[in-house]
């Protein structure tokens, strides 16, 4: 096999962009597109020359691709994940990957079982920034643990959220800006700082006309007692995304893509009980970091998976990883609707039990307004 035959499942906004990326990854061959709704199926099929299904299972049994991206709401990801594992194709899933901690564990065993490749589309983890800061941290640039913050303040208008039947329900969707929007921001937090092992968390609607929240915030707790706080919204402008990792030795911040890495000499536990002068602070000094060229954005995941298919190259996103993100917006929601600090994993049983229960209470949508369009901010 020199090039992967690829079906993209759910052809909408982003999976219709992930269809016209394929033309840069020279490891793919876009072979078959499925879509529930016939009519889009038929369009963006006729518009690549491929053939199309409304069944993604005849999409997958046709014989036609060896692995599958799934772009459907998240809801539906787990379904055809499985399904594609469980006839012996590879995975790359769209974030989330789950909206259920207790389905994202059975994705990753069903990989695990077909021993296929799984991998999440969280294409900023090839943005440079993120990778030196990655690599600051992974080499002990900032040493022990002692404060994390996040804040990811997007921008999302009500005919955003009016665009979609399952849009910013909990039946279509399962939350709000914690599984949409966030889950970039969230991955790349725990990608740097690990998971947290507990949360108090609130979340809230606090402006659009929708029934999941458009506003999280949590206090978070690591396994060795550091703290962190974390913010996100759908609610400002202009946004913010904000990471602040400080440690015993130094500390990293991306700040809207600027990354700063500086080293504290000396450790600050050290200086803490060697300084004499009462008024003395241990020095701080810039810190380059280098990483090697790699293009970003979603194509690069896109390669790299085809990549790990054909020559076993390492996943950048594997979906054992996928899951933080998914624990993490699990915890807050249940630690928000339940009124506790809850501890990280998630309990299986009490978040399905959450998630039921407000499945039950969603409500159909007054207005929808039928666009299937991608952010033109993130796809050209
Ligand atoms: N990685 C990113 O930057 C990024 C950006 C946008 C969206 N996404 C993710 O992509 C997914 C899709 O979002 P979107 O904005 O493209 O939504 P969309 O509504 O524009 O498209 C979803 C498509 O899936 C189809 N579909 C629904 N259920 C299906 C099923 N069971 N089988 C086959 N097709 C089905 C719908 O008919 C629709 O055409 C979401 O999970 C979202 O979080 C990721």
């Amino acid at each position: 096999m020199d090039k992967v035959r690829l079906g993209i499942i759910g052809v909408g906004g982003m999976g219709s962009a992930h269809a016209k990326m394929m033309a840069e990854v020279e490891e793919v061959q876009l072979s078959a597109v499925a879509d529930i709704d016939p009519d889009v199926a038929k369009q963006v099929g006729e518009q690549y020359g491929v053939p199309f299904f409304a069944d993604y299972r005849q999409c997958i049994d046709s014989g036609l691709v060896d692995a599958v991206i799934v772009a459907t709401p998240h809801p539906a990801h787990p379904e055809v994940a499985e399904y594609a594992f469980s006839k012996g194709l590879h995975v790359l899933t769209e974030k989330p990957m789950a909206i259920n901690p207790v389905e994202a564990d059975r994705m990753i065993e069903a990989a695990k079982r077909a021993g296929k490749v799984f991998a999440v589309m969280f294409q900023m983890r090839t943005e440079r920034p993120y990778r030196i800061a990655r690599k600051a941290i992974q080499d002990g640039i900032i040493g022990e643990l002692m404060r994390t913050e996040m804040v990811a303040a997007y921008y999302r208008n009500q005919a955003y959220y009016d665009s979609a039947e399952w849009r910013a329900t909990w039946v279509g969707e399962g939350g709000g800006v914690l599984v949409n929007q966030a889950p970039h921001a969230l991955d790349m937090f725990c990608w740097l700082a690990g998971l947290p092992s507990k949360v108090t968390a609130s979340t809230r609607t606090r402006l659009h006309e929708i029934e999941v929240e458009d506003e999280a915030f949590a206090v978070l707790e690591y396994a060795n007692g550091a703290h962190g706080y974390l913010y996100t919204t759908t609610n400002e402008a202009p946004g913010t995304t904000r990471f602040e990792i400080a440690g015993d030795k130094g500390k990293v911040v991306i700040d809207n893509g600027q990354v700063t890495i500086r080293r504290v000499v000396p450790p600050i536990r050290e200086f803490t009980f060697s300084a004499t002068d009462m008024w003395a602070g241990p020095k701080t000094e810039p810190v380059e970091v280098d990483v090697e060229e790699m293009p970003a954005g979603h194509a690069q995941i896109t390669r790299n998976f085809a990549r790990a298919i054909l020559y076993g190259e390492p996943l950048l996103s594997p979906g054992e990883e996928g899951i933080w993100c998914v624990e993490l917006a699990s915890g807050i929601i249940l630690s928000s609707k339940r009124a506790k600090t809850v501890s990280l994993p998630v309990d299986r049983v009490e978040y399905d039990t959450l998630l039921k229960e407000l499945r039950a209470s969603s409500q159909p949508k007054r207005r929808v307004l039928g666009q299937r369009v991608s952010d033109p901010n993130i796809v050209r």
